[in-house]
């Protein structure tokens, strides 16, 4: 939830960590920091506020000169943001700056010991201590300094460290939080995420844990813990830096919401063979599928919505039992996992700490592991015993769009083979709803053309205070992730409720002209929902239905109708949640609300 650049080569440094953490932004912006050495020392410049404001003090770099840095961009843990609190952290002589995204668990503990050897602390960070502690251990050489650090520390770091007296060297360390190497043509560079090295590179190393990287201008070395030299395989990123740009788009979660058809195909064109579903990655044989007892789906926000759709699909296709928990929750209810449970963590940046935390509690326990991630080399793809990547590229905006759609289409996937090898899916079956998924990107597309009717229906509840979101089956899935669109980049308060529920108490706070937002989807829960709808509308109630195209009744029963086309009853989240998208960003946008990094959010919430 912060990011971390550094650079080592033949150009100024400082420029090249501002535009690096200008990528990284997402990961978190409430203060920033670089660290420059200038030839003689390091020259640390950090401030609250966004990163703008750190280019202003600096000059966008020039009054910072020198060839090796490194910098940070901050979401607050330990210690609200302030200019103190920012990084880099210096040791006393500041002949060490570091710059950590992460959580040192027993830095408390670290700055007592610290300070009864009469270290003294100039913040309140976790992070001050490792600039203390490599001072404690550092005897000549950074390395061994470094290794001991990560012997004592505990909890989760990507460190980015300069060592006044070895000018010539850039180094890095990484434990559970995400850490990349950048090779380049005039020096090379370590980042938090691929979109701040891509301007000046593609070739990347991602560092696993454990390891650290000593960069110097033209060459890269890895070690491992023990302070042996390892070798690591780069790998040639395929994005260009427009995808991970706006593109032309006023915002990056308007440009996600468009990337949805691609992000839909893209995760199914390559494991769609004619009509047979080829999940390569599972690589489990159709006796393992066959043995799965029972599926536990576990994740976050958004991701954890997914997996309420997808218990409904899974057990309607396959028959499976399936459990949806909330990643926070799961670690700690002791849950009862059989050994031929499979265990499903969704999770689009493949670093959120509470669903890494759920992994490790599930992998502890012997039972499979599957991640859903979108991003590649993240910790939740590596350490999960198989990996079933969604193909929605970087996701820059802090709400998810993009990458919740691919997440339900890997879903719909794995539901469907297993019902094919479970012999509850006939192959025309199969062969029908693998048609229907076809069509979902070219009528994601159509839904995406009807933005103006939304945006105009937006700007009608700018001012609303409140919202319900209501649905059933499936349909309340849906509703749950409106709701939460709505919540996240418009400060609106909203809920979701499983439409037979509203009557048992929510209802009393519905008054004239209170927003319900009706998702309609469910053919065989059609009678149920109109009655819910008419139970708000007799209580004064506005409601804006999403229904299925053929639902001609809904014109009657609701104040304004939004359609969706004809889909299989399984699939209606990918299209439904379109228009709850649109209207989510449009009432965010007539509010002036800063859509792509909404206030208090994180793109990736790394600490429990
Ligand atoms: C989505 O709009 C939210 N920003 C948030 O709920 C997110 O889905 C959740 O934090 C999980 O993130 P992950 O998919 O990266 O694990």
């Amino acid at each position: 939830m912060c990011g971390i650049v550094g650079y080592i080569g033949a150009s100024q440094a400082a420029p090249i960590l501002l535009d690096g953490l200008g990528k990284l932004e997402y990961r978190g912006y409430d203060s920033a920091g670089i660290a420059v050495y200038d030839g003689k020392k390091i020259q640390v410049k950090k401030a609250i506020g966004r990163l703008k404001v750190l280019s202003e003090l600096t000059h966008d770099g020039a009054t910072m000169p020198g060839t090796l840095g490194v910098g940070h961009t901050r979401w607050a843990t330990h210690g609200a943001p302030s200019d103190l609190n920012a990084h880099p952290h210096y040791n006393k002589e500041e002949t060490i700056a570091v710059v950590h995204n992460g959580i040192i668990e027993n830095y408390l503990k670290l700055r007592k010991k610290l300070t009864e050897k009469g270290y003294e602390f100039r913040s309140e960070t976790d992070t001050e201590v490792v600039a203390h502690l490599l001072d404690y251990y550092y005897k000549g050489d950074p390395l061994e300094a470094i290794t001991k650090v990560m012997h004592r520390v505990e909890g989760s770091y990507a460190l980015g460290i300069l060592f006044r007296e070895h000018p010539d060297r850039l180094y890095a360390a990484r434990k559970d939080s995400p850490l990349i190497v950048g090779q380049g043509k005039d020096g090379n560079l370590i980042a938090s995420d691929v979109p701040a090295v891509l301007k000046y590179t593609r070739e990347v190393y991602f560092i696993r844990n454990e390891e650290t990287a000593v960069l110097t201008t033209d060459g890269i070395a890895f070690y491992n813990m023990d302070g042996e030299e390892i070798v690591k395989n780069s790998t040639t990123i395929e994005w260009d830096l427009n995808a991970a740009e706006k593109g032309g788009y006023e915002h990056f979660m308007l440009k996600e919401m468009y990337e949805q058809p691609k992000t839909v195909q893209d995760t199914l064109k390559p494991r769609v063979k004619e009509n047979t579903i080829e999940i390569e990655e599972l690589s489990m044989t159709e006796e393992e599928i066959r043995s799965i007892s029972r599926i536990h789906i576990v994740a976050c926000g958004s991701a954890y919505h997914t997996g309420i759709t997808a218990k409904y699909v899974f057990e309607g296709l396959a028959r499976i039992p399936v459990e949806v928990d909330l990643a926070s929750e799961f670690r700690y209810r002791n849950p009862i996992l059989e050994e031929d449970a499979l265990v499903l963590i969704v999770s689009q940046s493949g670093e959120t700490a509470d669903s890494l935390a759920a992994l490790r509690e599930a992998k502890g326990r012997g039972v499979k592991t599957l991640g859903i991630v979108n991003v590649v080399g993240s910790s939740i793809a590596r350490e999960a015993d198989k990996v079933m990547y969604t193909w929605a590229g970087p996701e820059i905006a802090v709400a998810t769009t993009k990458a919740y759609s691919a997440q339900l289409i890997a879903q719909y996937l794995l539901a469907l083979k297993f019902a094919q090898v479970r012999g509850r899916l006939t192959a025309e079956e199969t062969a029908a709803m693998l048609g229907d998924l076809k069509k979902l990107p070219g009528q994601i597309e159509m839904l995406l053309a009807n933005k103006e009717r939304i945006q105009k229906f937006a700007n009608r509840y700018i001012a609303a205070k409140d919202v319900f979101f209501i649905g059933r089956g499936i349909d309340y899935a849906i509703s749950l992730e409106g709701s939460l669109k709505l919540k996240e980049i418009s400060y609106i308060h909203s809920e979701a409720y499983a439409a037979g529920e509203l009557k048992h108490g929510t209802i009393s706070l519905i008054e004239e002209g209170t927003l319900v937002a009706a998702v309609v989807t469910q053919k065989d829960l059609y009678k149920k929902s109109m009655s819910n709808i008419v139970e708000v509308r007799t209580r004064g109630a506005f409601v804006l239905a999403v229904t299925n195209v053929d639902n001609t009744e809904m014109e009657k029963a609701a104040d304004y109708v939004i359609y969706i086309p004809q889909t299989n009853p399984y699939f209606t989240n990918s299209l439904a949640i379109i228009p709850l998208q649109l209207f989510s960003y449009y009432v965010s946008v007539g509010k002036g609300c800063d859509v792509d990094k909404p206030r208090n959010l994180a793109k990736s919430v790394t600490v429990e």
